[in-house]
């Protein structure tokens, strides 16, 4: 629940990773069950924490997408209920809107534009340039896995769990990450674009090269295996970090945006701050609840969507593919 785009009433998150985690990583299907049986328990919760009734909503915001359809279509489902029953407007927002908006929320206040946004999650791995309020332009995309997908499969990999990203984070610290050199693609054509599946695939070779074994209890892993992890998110942070500044050189911001579920990652956020001072901008970093996905970055965004007219009719559909800017 969020006032004005900018003030968190309620932010209520109902994680599913550790269903996940049975399967090393996101089974539609399950996904999609679990959205039905704790959409409406969240909602209440929600208004509730924030201590609002349903007549004292301005509007619905709802995620239109992209993302998987099954989950995105309870969720478009119970907002129009609410829409259609209370008479409000319907809001629909894009996912990334979402993450873009996030930082402003964070601060209560705008942030600086045009901004460059570096949105890292277990989805997308993208640069968008935000002109102005609301106003999103992409520059460059992942060609192939995003940042967090990568993170995820190579945790898979080596019997870490699922999500990878915390895991890596946290056994790389202290870890040796010049034990290895993993390259990743650059993109040659000029585009600000990003590729992962590469040094996934030479993770993978190289754990099969060295016979290197999953382990059994992440807690417990290996000098081996931390060395390994730490190489490899330098590897990831270093690229994600390299498109930014080129991009930054040439666009000439006025801020820095990073957000997403990988922005949680103490490496990539260190290392940011420190590209950032070099470049002289501000740089903004939501707090992990607001990086990671979660509703109220949905109502900030939503509140942006509202203000610009964008209304949803009864018919809205779910859009898994849906493209921002
Ligand atoms: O934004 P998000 O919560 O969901 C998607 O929209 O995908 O991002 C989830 C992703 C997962 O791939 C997870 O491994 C990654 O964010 N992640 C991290 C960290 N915490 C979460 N990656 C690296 N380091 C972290 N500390
Ligand atoms: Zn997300």
């Amino acid at each position: 629940m969020v006032e004005d785009g900018r003030r968190v009433l309620s932010n209520v998150v109902s994680s599913q990773a550790v269903l996940h985690a049975v399967y090393g990583g996101v089974v539609p299907e399950v996904a999609a069950r679990h959205h039905l049986e704790n959409i409406c328990p969240v909602i209440a919760k929600a208004m509730s924490d924030a201590g609002m009734t349903y007549p004292e909503l301005d509007a619905v915001a709802v995620t239109q997408g992209p993302g998987l359809v099954g989950a995105l279509l309870v969720g478009v489902q119970v907002a129009k209920g609410i829409a259609f029953v209370h008479g409000k407007p319907l809001v629909p927002v894009h996912h990334i809107a979402g993450h873009l908006e996030a930082p402003a929320l964070a601060r209560g206040e705008d942030v600086p534009c045009p901004a460059l946004a570096l949105v890292v999650s277990g989805g997308h791995t993208s640069l968008f340039e935000m002109a102005a309020r609301g106003e999103y332009r992409l520059l460059g995309r992942t060609r192939d896995d995003a940042a967090g997908e990568a993170f995820d499969k190579v945790a898979k990999l080596l019997g870490l769990g699922y999500p990878g990203g915390p895991v890596i984070d946290r056994l790389s610290e202290g870890a040796d990450d010049q034990a290895h050199e993993f390259t990743i693609a650059r993109i040659k054509d000029g585009r600000p674009d990003f590729s992962f599946s590469g040094v996934k695939t030479a993770v993978l070779y190289h754990v099969r090269r060295e016979g290197i074994a999953p382990v059994a209890d992440p807690a417990a892993a290996p000098k081996e295996i931390r060395d390994l992890v730490a190489s490899f998110q330098r590897a990831v942070v270093t690229a994600l970090l390299r498109r930014l500044e080129q991009t930054a050189r040439t666009r000439r911001p006025r801020s820095l945006i990073l957000t997403g579920g990988v922005a949680a990652n103490r490496r990539l956020r260190a290392d940011a701050a420190r590209l950032a001072e070099k470049l002289g901008l501000p740089l903004f970093v939501p707090p992990i609840a607001l990086s990671t996905d979660n509703a109220a970055m949905i109502g900030a965004a939503g509140q942006v969507a509202f203000e610009q007219g964008r209304r949803a009719g009864w018919d809205l559909d779910a859009d898994p593919h849906l493209p921002l800017g």
